[in-house]
């Protein structure tokens, strides 16, 4: 290190302009705020760094936070001390008067993979629409905020935190998750499964992307439903796969669309509770999509969103429940039953693929994290889970009823609701408006700080109808109320417009 030079002695007011950003332990936002004076030539080298007494007394921290922060300096090479005259800052070759930098320029797409996810993907728009300072957005995927499972989950993490070992997990998943996950199936879902079937996975995001480069070559047909979940698109999309849309009514997927000759090598399915449209999947066309995987040798990817929540009619079993031939991979997430924030989600594997998927796995991440699927389990198992359910449930459906009695009163005859009676979304139409209007309906409501959100984006082709995805799941039952009201106000001005 060269020696220091005399530079300007400190004498002023004490560093005049020190910012610290108020994030984290205030010895590392002293650290950083000097760290950025001395880095950007606001001390510059030689400069006196005040004693540590007259900072603290002068910034309001205590002594030894100040200490923290020139020791880490001097650690650092920032600083150098000399006895009888303090700290200094020290020659840093980077220590330079701060240049704006230009702006990266983005490199053109390294491979196929890349030009295909930048075709494909509206990095800003993702993960949703937001509409900025909304103050009811009736926005999916919103979970359902519950002080009660805070509590609950925060104590399941701890105890996990303390107790989990600290090695690699299984990339198949902790035993102790999947048995869990086993014995809810079988109680809520009639799905009978050995916990060597199941992998838990970051989500269902997760399971299609594994589910991608197991079964589908680039090029490969993939069915998907229209409409459909638009982030199943994107994955399948992106991975090279070609997507044949195939049409869904009351009764879910028109399995008699699917092709006699040429198969898709995988059929997407929502049968539960078809995303968006909400239909559940008839008996006969369960039969009917079984049936057609097992003569063609197509696989089925049986996405169970939110099997969980159901407010009337008795749950049909799920299709991997029906599957004799062993062609369904059934995925489960805990995004809608717990938060999306955890990522974790689970997938059933028919037997004949399941070391290729746990391969996947861990050529992917090593496995999902530890604690939280000892958490997870731990909460399962000691019913914690379940009881939030039911709790849940009960929120959700009230909320359901206020947004569906509010839609009535304030739709007037304007408005289709499609029939559902799961999850935590309704699909509402505008009767005889086009895609233009909808538009129009939600600038107006974002100009009146209400979040509308078309249905267009989960269609490869959408109709020319005003179609709107309403998520009610983030908003208590006075707030789909008030909402309602501006919604209302919305409408009769749409009516009113030239
Ligand atoms: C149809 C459908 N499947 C799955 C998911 C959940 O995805 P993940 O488990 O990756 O959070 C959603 C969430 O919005 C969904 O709408």
């Amino acid at each position: 290190m060269d020696p220091i030079p005399d530079g300007p002695l400190y004498d002023g007011p004490l560093l005049d302009g020190l910012r610290l950003d108020g994030t984290g332990p205030l010895h590392a936002q002293l650290l950083r705020a000097l760290r950025a004076d001395i880095l950007q030539g606001r001390l510059p080298p030689g400069s006196r760094l005040p004693p540590t007494r007259a900072l603290a007394v002068e910034l309001g921290l205590s002594r030894n936070t100040v200490l923290g922060a020139y020791d880490q300096l001097r650690a650092e090479g920032f600083i150098e001390a000399r006895v009888g005259s303090g700290s200094r800052v020290a020659q840093v070759p980077h220590a330079a008067p701060a240049r704006p930098q230009p702006a990266p320029a983005r490199v053109a797409a390294q491979t196929a993979y890349a030009r295909r996810a930048r075709e494909r993907l509206d990095l800003p728009g993702i993960p949703g629409r937001d509409v900025p300072g909304a103050r009811w957005a009736f926005q999916y995927g919103v979970p359902f905020a519950n002080p009660a499972l805070t509590t609950a989950w925060a104590q399941a993490l701890s105890r996990a935190a303390r107790y989990t070992r600290p090695h690699y997990p299984s990339a198949h998943g902790l035993p102790a998750l999947r048995e869990a996950i086993c014995d809810y199936l079988f109680r809520r879902r009639g799905v009978h499964a050995a916990p060597e079937d199941v992998l838990v996975v970051a989500g269902t995001q997760q399971a299609l992307a594994l589910t991608a480069r197991v079964l589908l070559e680039p090029g490969d047909e993939a069915a998907i439903e229209e409409p459909h979940y638009n982030a199943i698109r994107s994955v399948l999309q992106v991975h090279g796969a070609r997507l044949r849309p195939v049409q869904v009514d009351a009764d879910g997927l028109r399995c008699d669309r699917l092709p006699a000759s040429r198969p898709p090598r995988l059929v997407c399915v929502t049968p539960s509770h078809q995303f968006p449209t909400g239909a559940v999947m008839s008996p006969s066309r369960r039969l009917a999509l079984l049936d057609y995987a097992q003569r063609h040798g197509s696989w089925i990817f049986e996405d169970d969103y939110d099997g969980e929540f159901r407010y009337g009619g008795r749950p049909l079993a799920a299709l991997r429940a029906l599957d004799g031939a062993g062609r369904v991979i059934y995925v489960g997430t805990f995004s809608k039953a717990l938060y999306p924030a955890l990522r974790l989600g689970y997938m059933v594997l028919p037997p004949g693929l399941r070391d290729d998927f746990v391969a996947a796995k861990w050529l992917e991440d090593f496995g999902s994290p530890a604690i939280e699927q000892a958490a997870l389990a731990a909460f399962i198992g000691d019913g914690g889970f379940e009881r939030h359910l039911r709790r849940a449930a009960r929120a959700l459906r009230e909320r359901r009823q206020a947004l569906i009695d509010g839609l009535r009163a304030c739709g007037r005859g304007r408005l289709e609701l499609a029939d559902s009676n799961a999850g935590m979304h309704l699909t509402v139409w505008l009767r005889g408006r086009g895609r233009a209007d909808g538009e129009r309906l939600i600038a107006l409501a974002r100009a009146r700080g209400l979040g509308l959100y078309p249905i267009a984006p989960y269609y490869l082709a959408p109709p020319d109808r005003a179609g709107l995805l309403m998520g009610y799941a983030g908003l208590s039952v006075g707030q789909i109320r008030a909402g309602l009201a501006c919604f209302a106000d919305c409408l009769d001005a749409l009516d009113a417009a030239p």
